[in-house]
């Protein structure tokens, strides 16, 4: 067994989740690298960091992630912090979206839940402690043409945030999300430069962030912020205040 905290990081291969193993080995945690399809970018990283193991799922199949809570149980037997990192927009205007790109942006969010819920049931409430770090989105706030369904989903992890943090008061498990503005990821280089521009102009600070500039929020609400939960914390350059 491990004689550290352990942190699970969604996502853990890429941009930000990368950027939060790698803040969350910094502060002592041994960390779960998940991923579904970069498997050469997880091994990569876990060869960097070291202190850490990796795990395979596809948040949207339910069957996958009752397999991924079996293998935490052997592996490290606890989940101190997990991090909903794992997330992807589909991006289309309401007019040319077809139902079944909907129906694919929402099933991530109800792996969320689900994920969320197998381990508070398997490791959290057991420990009487834990960390639910939720990455949702400024979009979720302030919207965003042509990602309706995506900005809905954010907005919905917020919510389920604030009910989580309820739920789970007097268990000492706190429930917060970080919010991040534009942040410089394989999801933002996809944007066309004359989107990324328009944006630029409406940040206070000029320029898009780093996913260490998000990670190094993450990492505090993981191991400090004893009297934060329920709590959307913006980290978006000055784009939008909340
Ligand atoms: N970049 C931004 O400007 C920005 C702004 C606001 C919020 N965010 C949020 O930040 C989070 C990280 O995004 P990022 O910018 O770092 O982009 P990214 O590098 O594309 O990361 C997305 C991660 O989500 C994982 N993922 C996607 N669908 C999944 C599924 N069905 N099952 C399991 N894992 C899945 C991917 O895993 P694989 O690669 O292994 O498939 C990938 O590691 C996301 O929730 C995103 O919505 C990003």
């Amino acid at each position: 067994m491990i004689n550290k905290p352990v942190a699970l990081i969604t996502g853990g291969a890429t941009g930000i989740g990368a950027a939060c193993c790698r803040a969350l080995v910094a502060e002592g945690f041994h960390v779960g690298i998940h991923y579904r399809k970069s498997a050469e970018r997880a091994k990569n990283l876990l060869a960097e960091i070291k202190d850490g193991f990796l795990i395979q799922a596809d948040l949207t199949n339910m069957e996958q992630i009752d397999m991924m809570v079996a293998k935490l149980k052997d592996i490290t037997g606890c989940v101190d912090v997990l991090v909903n990192n794992a997330g992807h927009s589909i991006n289309a205007d309401i007019l040319s979206m077809k139902i079944e790109q909907f129906d694919e942006q929402r099933a991530l969010t109800r792996g969320i839940w689900y994920l969320t819920k197998r381990i508070l049931r398997q490791f959290m409430l057991r420990s009487s402690a834990g960390r639910v770090i939720n990455i949702s989105s400024v979009v979720g706030h302030i919207g965003n043409a042509g990602q309706a369904p995506y900005t809905m989903e954010k907005a919905a992890l917020d919510a389920f945030t604030k009910s989580l943090a309820q739920e789970m008061a007097g268990r000492n498990i706190l429930v917060n999300s970080v919010a991040p503005g534009v942040i410089e990821t394989d999801m933002t280089e996809e944007l066309p430069p004359e989107v990324k521009e328009k944006i630029m102009a409406n940040i206070t600070l000029g320029r898009i962030g780093k996913p260490d500039e998000i990670a190094e929020v993450v990492a505090f609400l993981a191991k400090k912020g004893t009297y934060i939960t329920g709590s959307v914390i913006h980290v978006n350059g000055g784009l939008y205040g909340g």
